[in-house]
């Protein structure tokens, strides 16, 4: 958009939250507040400036591609703002203000905002909305049916004005020459000692600007956080609001309550949830594919019509189309299981490739091996990957059979076709089509037991 900067509020310590992280890098949906606000102020397409005070680093550190305002100590919003008046100082035009702790707010609304505070030709505008509960938020002082006469902190209200449920969102348009000028007249003399930027919208009226109040229809959008239990009431919100999504799109989440999605996620149509699921970040899953309850998983690509049992752990994993995964199995990262793998309970696999086809479907470990096509992984067959110092790898090439209770101590390669027997400690390579047997041979000592029992 022409003519206009963008400034997110971000500097203040998280008190209420009683936290030693910045409140702005708390997560909810999955993602920080700051994330949530950035997301939106970047579909206006203008300049993105931030304001960052307390552990800054960290914020710094955790978005990209916008200019930073340093606020060194945290003496109210107006005095966040007043924070970026040199960078500010031959910039004539308009200032769409945010806070980063509001991180519902949606691209639509504030293109609507832009254009109310434009066609209506104000000097400044203020986002608010009707509130069922109000508690906490700056009231809306009207001056007229369109405008805003002026914005009072609760607990600088008197008991008329906690009577008024329309609340300031903390968002507002400013022309930015007239706000620094406003701001340079703002005082601390107030319940909680800090220079409001509230106060700025009183003092535009007094000098004769006309401030627009742009009312949204519901206080959902513009809901801010100040305590913990205003983090877990927005990831409520956020999540419900994604679950209704893949819904609309054709997934069948049997218990969304219960179930936590993330907003990246992507699932195909007729898949189905069943409750108490967690799916987070980037993970795309495929049509038609089930995952049964408490499975949790991160970052990971599911192929369409598999299906994933109860209590399965997926992180950074990527699994064909038909495979068949759990109960009970754990996929660390790096692991790729190819079309119609079937992984069974107990199996924990690390940065392993597995062909089409392949079974493992009891009790074994995987680790830093290559594993070709129909291969069979017997119960409890262990890679011993890892000599105290150093990882090895395993290469298990197609049609192998690998016997019960085998452990492959790597660096090791098993041939195409060959078959290990049972209970095996395989410390060579094993050549294609061979059989090789690598334990003690049984004996029998007839009458042993007798014998032992009579002493
Ligand atoms: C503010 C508004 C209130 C509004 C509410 C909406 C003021 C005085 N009050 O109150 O009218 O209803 O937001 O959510 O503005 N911040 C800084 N530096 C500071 C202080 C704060 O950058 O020195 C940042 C915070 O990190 C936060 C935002 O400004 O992102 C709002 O600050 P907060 O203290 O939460 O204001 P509220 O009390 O919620
Ligand atoms: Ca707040």
């Amino acid at each position: 958009m022409e003519n206009l900067r963008v400034l997110i509020l971000a500097a203040g310590k998280s008190t209420r939250m009683k936290s030693k992280y910045a409140k702005v890098l708390h997560r909810a949906g999955g993602r920080t507040l700051i994330e949530h606000v950035l997301r939106s102020a970047r579909s206006i397409l203008a300049d993105v400036w931030v304001v960052v005070g307390h552990t800054s680093d960290k914020v710094k550190a955790a978005i990209s591609e916008v200019k930073f305002v340093e606020q060194k100590d945290q003496l109210g919003t107006g005095h966040a703002v007043m924070a970026a008046r040199d960078q500010f100082a031959g910039y004539k035009a308009d200032l769409l203000v945010l806070s980063g702790d509001v991180p519902l707010i949606s691209p639509g609304t504030l293109h609507a905002f832009v254009r109310f505070h434009r066609e209506g030709g104000y000097h400044a505008s203020v986002m608010t909305a009707d509130a069922d509960n109000p508690d906490g938020y700056g009231r809306i002082v009207r001056r007229n049916e369109s405008e805003v006469d002026s914005i009072v902190e609760q607990r600088d209200a008197t008991p008329e004005i906690l009577q008024i449920t329309e609340i300031n969102s903390g968002i507002y348009i400013f022309n930015t020459p007239a706000l620094f000028e406003a701001l340079s007249k703002i005082r601390s003399n107030n319940a909680q000692r800090e220079y409001y930027l509230t106060d700025a919208i009183g003092i535009l009226v007094s000098q004769r600007q006309r401030v627009g109040a742009f009312k949204i229809p519901s206080a959902e959008e513009i809901l801010g956080i100040n305590t913990r239990q205003d983090l877990a009431g927005i990831d409520h919100i956020m999540r419900r609001r994604k679950c209704e999504s893949l819904m609309a799109e054709g997934v069948t989440l049997v218990d969304p309550p219960s179930t936590f999605i993330d907003d990246d996620v992507q699932i195909g149509a007729d898949s189905v949830i069943y409750p108490s699921v967690q799916i987070y970040g980037n993970t795309v899953i495929g049509e038609d594919v089930t995952i049964h309850s408490f499975s949790r998983i991160s970052n990971s690509k599911i192929g369409a019509r598999s299906t994933v049992l109860e209590s399965c752990v997926l992180d950074s994993s990527n699994l064909g189309e038909e495979v068949t995964l759990g109960p009970f199995s754990r996929l660390r990262p790096d692991s790729v299981l190819g079309d119609r793998v079937r992984i069974g309970n107990f199996v924990e696999i690390k940065k392993s490739t597995l062909g089409t086809d392949t079974k493992s479907q009891h009790l074994a470990y995987l680790g830093d091996a290559t594993v070709g096509k129909d291969v069979n992984i017997g119960a409890g067959v262990i890679t011993c990957n890892y000599d105290g110092v150093r990882k090895y790898p395993t290469i298990i090439e197609d049609g192998a059979f690998v016997g019960t209770d085998s452990q492959l101590i790597a660096p090791v390669r098993i041939g195409k076709g060959a078959y290990i027997a049972a209970g095996s400690s395989i410390t060579d390579d094993v050549p294609p089509e061979s059989l090789a047997i690598a334990r003690g041979r049984q004996t029998i000592k007839e009458g042993w037991a007798k014998n032992r029992k009579k002493k």
